[in-house]
């Protein structure tokens, strides 16, 4: 395993890649966000490029260092929320020869934003009422054209009722993408930079790659299945 040498097997390729974790409005100084570091699709901007595709990656408060990582052939669009990303991505679905989601997007966001800071009050504590964000992967899957390729992720823990795996696998008949690529997460694997294992799987649950390493190696395995299935 290791990073590609620059080559043009994705010649005359679009990618769209998003990265990163959304963040969802509360207040002018709050926000809902998780803990993505963006890594993960930098590097998966990174090998595609190299590789000679035509690279532009939707960076949800990706920050800087991060984004250093990235040829200056990427063109880097921030993005905010997970509508933000939403709309970016449905902008540019006809022009893109491959969507790879890899940013955490909320589920949820809180149902108002607020104008001004909120206050407190009294000493009671506050319930927040949140609503369902787009399912951005499902809409590029409907809206699919032929040609087409699009591939999520999916990080994934066992839990009473399935394995990392089975969990996977029913997400990946659900979503109905080209590929979802299975990250198992456990407390030494996932986030931060640690050694990733992913399982790359089609719609039909069967498992096309596998690999374990860094999010660049990890990238390439990705980019390898990609390349085998638009043949
Ligand atoms: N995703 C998306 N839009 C959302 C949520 C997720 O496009 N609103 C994408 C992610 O970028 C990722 C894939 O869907 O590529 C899987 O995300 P995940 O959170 O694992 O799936 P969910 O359908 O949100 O299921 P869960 O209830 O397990 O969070
Ligand atoms: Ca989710």
């Amino acid at each position: 395993l290791g990073a590609s040498a620059a080559s043009d097997e994705f010649a005359r390729t679009s990618f769209l890649i998003s990265a990163g974790g959304t963040h969802e409005r509360l207040d002018p100084v709050r926000f809902l966000g998780n803990r993505s570091s963006g890594r993960q699709g930098v590097a998966l901007a990174a090998e595609a490029a190299a590789r000679g595709g035509d690279v532009t990656l939707l960076a949800a408060n990706v920050a800087a260092d991060v984004l250093a990582e990235l040829p200056s052939s990427v063109t880097v669009v921030p993005v905010t929320s997970a509508e933000d990303l939403h709309r970016e991505v449905m902008a540019r679905l006809d022009r893109l020869d491959c969507l790879i989601m890899a940013a955490a997007v909320a589920d949820y966001r809180p149902a108002t934003s607020e104008s001004a800071k909120m206050k407190k009050q009294g000493d009671a504590g506050l319930t927040l009422e949140l609503v369902q964000n787009p399912d951005i992967l499902k809409a590029a899957v409907e809206h699919k054209r032929p040609g087409q390729t699009i591939v999520g992720f999916a990080a994934e823990t066992g839990d009473e009722h399935a394995s990392a795996l089975e969990h996977g696998l029913a997400k990946a008949r659900s979503k109905g993408a080209d590929l979802l690529a299975i990250n198992q997460v456990g407390e030494a694997s996932g986030f931060g930079d640690v050694p990733n294992h992913v399982v790359l799987v089609r719609p039909d649950g069967t498992r096309v790659a596998e690999g374990s390493g860094t999010k660049r190696e990890t990238a390439s395995v990705v980019l390898d299945a990609i390349a085998t299935l638009r043949g």
